[in-house]
């Protein structure tokens, strides 16, 4: 066999870096602050929907291609309660295996081989992969340290005749930066004035500390041309689950489910009934998502600035951005592969969210959606470090 065996637009993108340092944490015996997956399951009770709805013989076969009309009807009434957006449940909503999956139909629907797609790096990994498999041209904008708010002058640089999309993501994976409604708009003006899609993940949307989270498609003449994506594994703490869904125009909603037929086709039946119930949950329930959260956003910014790093204060999502050069450090790489035999701590290298590594060289991620006692005892270990 004389041909790669991996497709020349994907060589290089794999991002093992989860897998790397997951086997450090349990080779080493670390505390896991990389990847970001909760270590307490969400609300019991929607647990036993899933169960019930599993022994009541609901989902176990093949669901509806959209999703079932109890979680489409869900969503809808998400969307309206929480931003006062209309969307009809019977055509402007699509459940998905997860974000993941509607970001990749979503890429796959709109982009054309050589289209370009701007998106805010640092970025969630599955967007460079996704953005390359579609045969996309993806063109940075990078969000710098300490602030990380969108460079607007970056971005309508680097909007071009070959542009389709921008790729959003507020609040933003890894900075937790948090977009405000004047960014936004701005933002919005360019998609408008260049006629471009706009594909904003929202998976972060009830996880926000300081300033609102708003959807763009709710700013004016963006409904027509946004697909927003969420997803139950943020808001829920179930991201084993894998339900994520769309909400766009029919036009867009069709563009994507005619991808998504052919990658997954359905998923997660009884899981389906089960988040349309979470969805459902009372007001109380999705405040408690983000102030259930701060005490350990705090404890973790203070304990990582009382161990020496520099910490980039995030205004929502669950994880925080740190600087090591006060260690002396200069490779967020290098340091995160010493960091569980130095400390016994596993972080992330920020540096393979970015293409302009030089900008992310510094910065290592930790997640803490985990249990407060495993943030303490992480921090105590990391006060071990010593600066340089
Ligand atoms: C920004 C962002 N988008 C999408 C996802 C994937 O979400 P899901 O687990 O629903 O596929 C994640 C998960 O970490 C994320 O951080």
């Amino acid at each position: 066999m004389n041909r790669p065996l991996l497709n020349r637009r994907l060589a290089g993108l794999g991002t093992t870096i989860f897998a790397e340092m997951s086997e450090l944490a349990v080779s080493t015996g670390s505390g896991n602050l990389g990847q970001g997956f909760p270590d307490t399951d969400g609300p019991h009770v929607i647990a036993q929907a899933a169960a019930d709805a599993i022994m009541s013989g609901r989902g176990n076969q093949y669901p509806p291609g959209a999703g079932i009309p109890e979680l489409r009807t869900a969503i809808a009434i998400h969307q309206r309660r929480f931003y006062d957006q209309p969307v009809d449940p019977d055509t402007e909503v699509l459940v998905t295996a997860g974000a993941t999956e509607a970001i990749a139909a979503s890429l796959l629907a709109l982009v054309e081989p050589g289209d370009e797609v701007i998106a805010f790096e640092p970025y969630y990994d599955s967007y460079a992969a996704c953005i390359a498999m579609a045969g996309g041209v993806r063109v940075p904008v990078t969000l710098r340290a300490p602030d990380f708010r969108p460079d607007l002058d970056a971005l309508k640089s680097a909007i071009t005749y070959r542009t389709r999309l921008i790729l959003l993501n507020s609040p933003h994976n890894p900075t937790g930066s948090v977009f405000s409604r004047e960014e936004l708009a701005t933002i919005a003006e360019l998609a408008i004035a260049h006629d471009l899609l706009v594909i904003s993940d929202e998976v972060y949307e009830h996880m926000v500390f300081t300033g609102e989270h708003i959807p763009i498609a709710s700013l004016p003449g963006m409904r027509e041309r946004t697909v927003t994506i969420s997803s139950a594994a943020k808001t829920f703490s179930f991201t084993g689950w894998k339900i994520g869904w769309i909400t766009a125009t029919s036009e867009l909603v069709t563009a994507v489910r005619t991808v998504k037929q052919f990658l997954t086709f359905v998923s997660g039946g009884p899981f389906q009934y089960a988040i349309a119930e979470a969805l459902a949950l009372p007001d109380d329930y999705f405040s408690s998502v983000a102030s259930g959260l701060l005490g350990r956003r705090d404890l973790m910014v203070e304990g990582l600035a009382a161990a020496g790093f520099e910490v980039y204060r995030p205004a929502g999502t669950y994880f925080i951005t740190t600087d090591i050069r006060p260690f002396g450090e200069v490779s967020a790489l290098d340091f995160c592969r010493k960091l569980p035999y130095q400390a016994g701590v596993v972080a992330i290298p920020s540096v393979v969210f970015y293409d302009n590594t030089d900008e992310g060289q510094f910065h290592v991620r930790f997640a803490f959606c985990k249990k407060e006692e495993v943030l303490k005892e992480a921090l105590t270990r990391l006060s071990s470090l010593r600066p340089g």
